[in-house]
């Protein structure tokens, strides 16, 4: 069976694509299943650029496997488009989710408009050839946490034609239409393409 390679170090994430990618004929293994426990420089100005260098840089070193990587940003539309391509240390330059989520209800205080939307790029090399797949989740920003499932900002995203956010609505409902979700099923229509 094929491998695809999956640069992530989230055990949430590894999850989610196993469960979407689950009928196809290929094993997805993970950085840890490698041994590989450092973060690859993210060092792109755009989520693109970021998801690109993560894939290319595995390539390089596992040139037999399907490596995917992806890159996922909160875009929201009154502070025009941030925190987007910095939204993993929009806090400060440690990755944590408490503080980031504080920044934005506190940039949104008197914000009346509080749309936004979680957009992910998926890249997907084999054999030196790139593909990226979008997905994206539209919604708004909660004036207040709320919730205690999911992870990152997902207390503070509540996704269009809701009223709760992706932590009160747990990893079933969030899974139906999350931005990776989305994202992942692009990539199977494409992975499966290429299997016919
Ligand atoms: P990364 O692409 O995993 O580096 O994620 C970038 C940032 O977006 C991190 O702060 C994550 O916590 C956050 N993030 C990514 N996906 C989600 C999600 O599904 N819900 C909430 N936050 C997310």
């Amino acid at each position: 069976m094929q491998k695809i390679l999956f640069a992530t170090g989230n055990a949430h994430k590894l999850k989610e694509i196993r469960q979407v990618l689950a009928h196809l004929p290929y094993e997805i293994i993970s950085l840890k299943d490698l041994g590989i426990d450092y973060d690859i420089p993210e060092t792109g100005a755009t989520l693109e650029e970021n998801a690109t260098i993560k894939s290319k840089f595995l390539a390089e070193r596992y040139p037999n496997y399907h490596i995917i990587s992806e890159d996922t940003g909160l875009e929201i539309d009154a502070l025009d488009g941030a925190p987007g391509v910095i939204t993993a240390r929009y806090g400060g330059p440690k990755k944590d989710a408490q503080r980031n989520m504080n920044k934005v209800l506190s940039k949104l205080s008197d914000t009346v408009n509080r749309s936004g939307q979680f957009r992910t790029i998926i890249s997907h090399v084999y054999q030196g050839k790139e593909t990226q797949h979008e997905g994206i989740v539209k919604g708004r920003i909660a004036t207040e946490q709320s919730g205690k499932r999911g992870f990152g900002y997902d207390p503070i995203f509540i996704p269009e034609g809701y009223n709760d956010s992706f932590a009160d609505l747990g990893d079933e409902v969030k899974m139906t239409m999350s931005h990776r979700s989305r994202a992942v099923i692009k990539l199977l229509t494409s992975l499966t393409k290429k299997i016919i």
